[in-house]
């Protein structure tokens, strides 16, 4: 049997085990995919050891993903530009290391928003923490120039600074003026997740043939996407991004690759 896992602490709320207990059951191999908490104190060692774990390769989400990406013996080039992982696997006795959730946001766009990368102008993303460091990598990618703005200016101009010539900072309150120009609009803050917070954005100046998009999936809807399809704006919600982060580790631990179809997204929608 071939096992894989989602590490963290805690990891009672990650869906990652919904989504590929559903691939496993309709490949039908002889697969796990369970859950495993790890506290602080022993993540250098579950790591160090994880060659003998008996795991094909594992998924990792917080607190660990940054030390999942120092701890591999290999890292994917993404890796190595963003500073976190969300994939490992072992090759040749070698931890590796990738990191899909650019790579998801992405696909999902590829999949409900056809050209999306098409678009004139620029691209604007709202927030600098972890998620949109790969947000901003994968419109980088993608051939974008990124305006990040961020409420902390300092972590918005390291971002960029990755980027140069690609990417520039600014705070959070110069959103519209940006907004004016952009092709493309992400929320990659946390706000609107349950409900908390609003992002302070004016959708009426945002061109009309731009796609807006939002990596809060709890509510599917957000306030922020529902204010942006009220204007009459293209949109698509983030749970897309989770379920396409989870097909490479999938395919390289399992050997099939599977599709994110309408089945799977009512599966985890049923449990938002
Ligand atoms: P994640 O890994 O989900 O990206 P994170 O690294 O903690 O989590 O980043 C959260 C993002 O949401 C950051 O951009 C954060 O802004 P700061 O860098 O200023 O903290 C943003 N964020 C969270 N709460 C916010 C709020 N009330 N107003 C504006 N931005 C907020």
């Amino acid at each position: 049997m071939i096992r894989a896992a989602v590490v963290g602490w805690p990891v009672s709320q990650s869906r990652s085990p919904l989504i590929h207990g559903h691939w496993l059951k309709q490949f039908g191999i002889d697969g796990d995919y369970g859950r495993i908490a790890v506290e602080p104190e022993r993540i250098d060692r579950f790591f160090a050891r994880f060659a003998d774990s008996g795991l094909a390769g594992c998924n990792v989400t917080i607190p660990y993903k940054e030390i999942a990406a120092r701890l591999a013996d290999h890292r994917e080039p993404v890796v190595e530009r963003i500073g976190a992982a969300n994939t490992l696997w072992i090759e040749d006795g070698q931890l590796c290391a990738d990191n899909t959730d650019g790579v998801g946001f992405a696909a999902n766009l590829d999949d409900r928003a056809p050209d999306w990368d098409k678009q004139r102008g620029e691209a604007l993303v709202l927030g600098a923490g972890g998620a949109a460091a790969a947000v901003v990598d994968a419109l980088i990618e993608r051939g974008f120039t990124v305006r990040i703005v961020n409420r902390t200016l300092s972590r918005a101009e390291s971002l960029a600074g990755r980027y140069p010539g690609r990417a520039s900072a600014d705070v959070i309150s110069a959103a519209n003026r940006y907004a004016a120009t952009a092709g493309f609009v992400v929320n990659a803050t946390s706000l609107g997740m349950k409900g908390d917070g609003v992002v302070d954005l004016d959708m009426s100046v945002i061109p009309s043939d731009a796609v807006v998009t939002d990596i809060v999936y709890v509510p599917l809807v957000t306030s922020f996407l529902d204010a942006a399809a009220a204007r009459g704006l293209r949109t698509v919600d983030g749970l897309g991004m989770l379920l396409h982060q989870a097909v490479p580790g999938f395919t390289r631990w399992f050997g099939r690759r599977p599709a994110v179809t309408p089945e799977l997204r009512t599966l985890i929608e049923a449990d938002l």
